[in-house]
């Protein structure tokens, strides 16, 4: 059977620690996950009335990270079931992936009152995962919101955990966000991603990353999940190894 990623889009993500994809997404399960957000939505959000999707919210600013209907099947077809994805998880991490329960949700960043525009901030998820997917449902401009990505910080940040997986700093973690590696990744220009309804943006779980700020008029609508190998419970407490990539059959170290 051939590969789905080539070669080159293998070797930027191991370098980037990230590749967009484009056109992966069904696009009945988009429909359908809209559908499900509009009616979810705060009642003074308007579907029809593209003026009252500006500003930030009460708690929440100007993300909603909306996870009540994670479980439900279709939304876990969408993203874990994707037959492309499927494939590109299987060739980058071995044939043997988790199967979940959930996906983590439909995240929505709000356009702001204020397009000024300001300095993105990025962070390391603490949870256990391999490969991030985020996958838009809506189409979101440049300065939408996309999911914003300090390129190579993946590199920076592996050996600076004490495990592999779980969120373990080598330094207290009150230090960690003030340290050398921290510092050298504040250095990168980070990619702003934006795409079309089905595009998606593949990660490596310790890239340093941050939603966007949405200068744009449209609620930025996405979807995210987590695919993880079937062993991740038994090796996400192990050191990290020497090769990063070593969990990661599709990949090579160069
Ligand atoms: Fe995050």
């Amino acid at each position: 059977m051939g590969q789905t990623l080539t070669v080159e889009q293998v070797d930027f993500f191991r370098d980037n620690g990230y590749l967009v994809l484009h056109d992966v997404l069904d696009p009945a399960l988009m429909a359908q996950t809209r559908d499900a957000w509009w009616d979810a939505a705060p009642s003074e959000v308007k579907r029809d009335d593209p003026g009252s999707w500006v500003g930030a919210f009460p708690d929440s600013r100007f993300t909603w990270k909306y996870r009540d209907r994670s479980r439900e099947p279709w939304m876990v077809e969408l993203l874990y079931g994707n037959p492309k994805l499927q494939a590109v998880a299987k060739q980058l991490l071995g044939s043997n992936l988790k199967t979940p329960e959930r996906i983590r949700g439909i995240y929505c960043v709000f356009p702001d009152t204020d397009t000024t525009p300001k300095p993105a901030h990025f962070h390391v998820d603490a949870h256990a995962f391999h490969l991030g997917v985020v996958g838009y449902v809506d189409d979101v401009p440049p300065d939408g919101g996309g999911f914003t990505i300090w390129p190579g910080s993946h590199k920076h940040f592996y050996h600076t955990f004490k495990t592999a997986y779980t969120f373990n700093p080598l330094e207290e973690e009150r230090e960690f966000w003030d340290t050398d590696t921290y510092r050298n990744v504040l250095q990168i220009d980070p990619v702003h991603t934006y795409g079309s309804a089905g595009d998606v943006v593949l990660w490596h779980h310790r890239i340093g990353h941050g939603a966007g700020h949405n200068r744009s008029r449209r609620v930025r609508q996405a979807v995210l999940y987590d695919f993880c190998r079937a062993d991740l419970d038994d090796i996400q407490d192990e050191p990290p190894p020497a090769d990063m990539w070593k969990h990661w059959p599709g990949i090579s170290e160069k």
